[in-house]
């Protein structure tokens, strides 16, 4: 039995607080958080108890910590956990500014303890599907891929101010998935980005709509949008390959369709990424679990979590500059 510590009890840790409790390898020995009810709460909720962060990370009977605190402290608490011999699994992303990350992911190295990074979107079945479709040249070879990635709403003007910007923040789960499909890191990356939503997001330097092309050396394309508000919700991947096409489209809340003569309409995509993703984060966890088990390496590391965010860094430039960004100058 793999005993987790669960660090941060806000709105993601409550999702993985019920993976680790469904999967039979795992147990949640303690939850931490810096808001006592909270930490409380979830405590109560999963039958666990509340202890501080260095309790827990202490603490040699606890196997593994799950990090989904606060985006600014991943760093430091994956060098603690792993210098404290535990495994980790630690939310996106690993830090916002991309030197300390690097950081991090040198100093973990040192403990040889494994860290992946919760990039879940790798194990939607669906895009997980496409994936192997892909793998086993069911398509031929990749040429173009495009993803279309839409949250509903903004979150608050506050949680903008310290996100990181969209690309850090949003976009970056969109980066791994490019890297996980594609197989590689593209060379250049080309952002455009626009305040359309809040004008609230751009008075915090931020966008709420974003598109970012990638090209790879081989010539190969990737394209990405976001945007804050598709208030009917909207995730989607499409590769085109050089024998066909694979896509991916939304999950819709029921597979009703209704035809009429005033015409067809069907159910609306499921809206938020908690809902959209949640048999992603169960499908994660099992991963994280399975791989502590086999004792090899993590399906998605550290140095992935690094290679996101420094496309994510690059875009940022780019947006800023109006220039194509070389990944090799960030
Ligand atoms: N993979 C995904 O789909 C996904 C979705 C949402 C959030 N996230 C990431 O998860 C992280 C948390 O996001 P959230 O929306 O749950 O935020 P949140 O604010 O709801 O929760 C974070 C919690 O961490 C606590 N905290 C901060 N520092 C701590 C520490 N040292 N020890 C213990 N608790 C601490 C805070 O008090 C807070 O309650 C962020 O990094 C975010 O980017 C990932």
């Amino acid at each position: 039995m793999i005993k987790v510590g669960l660090l941060g009890a806000g709105r993601i840790a409550g999702v993985h607080a019920t993976a680790i409790t469904s999967n039979p390898a795992s147990c949640l020995a303690a939850v931490s958080d810096f808001i006592p009810e909270q930490a409380a709460k979830l405590a109560e909720q999963y039958g666990s108890v509340v202890r501080t962060t260095e309790d827990i990370i202490a603490d040699d009977s606890i196997d593994a910590v799950l990090i989904a605190t606060s985006t600014d402290t991943h760093s430091d608490l994956i060098e603690a956990a792993t210098a404290a011999g535990k495994a980790v699994l630690c939310e996106k992303p690993v830090d916002l500014s991309l030197e300390r990350a690097r950081a991090c992911q040198a100093n973990a190295a040192i403990s040889g303890k494994p860290v992946m990074i919760g990039f879940n979107r790798r194990f939607d079945p669906n895009f997980a599907a496409l994936k192997r479709a892909l793998d086993a040249g069911e398509v031929g070879k990749a040429e173009m891929l495009a993803i279309t990635s839409y949250d509903p709403a903004p979150p608050p003007i506050a949680y903008i101010k310290v996100s990181g910007g969209i690309f850090r923040d949003m976009m970056i789960h969109d980066f791994d998935m490019a890297n996980f499909i594609m197989g590689d890191a593209p060379v250049h990356v080309s952002a455009v980005g626009s305040c359309l939503v809040n004008p609230a997001i751009g008075d915090a330097g931020d966008y709420d709509t974003a598109a970012v092309t990638l090209t790879y050396a081989d010539g190969r394309i990737a394209t990405i949008r976001n945007t804050r508000r598709a208030g009917y919700g909207d995730q989607r991947v499409e590769l085109q390959g050089s024998e066909g096409m694979l896509q991916v489209g939304n999950l819709t809340e029921n597979l009703l369709v209704k035809s009429t003569t005033q015409g067809v309409s069907s159910a609306k995509p499921v809206l938020f990424f908690l809902e959209r993703y949640m048999p992603a984060y169960a499908a994660e966890w099992n991963a994280f679990v399975s791989a502590i088990q086999a004792g090899g390496e993590m399906p998605v590391t550290l140095a992935d979590g690094v290679a996101a965010l420094a496309m994510a860094e690059a875009a940022t430039r780019s947006a800023k500059l109006g220039l194509p960004v070389s990944l090799a100058d960030v």
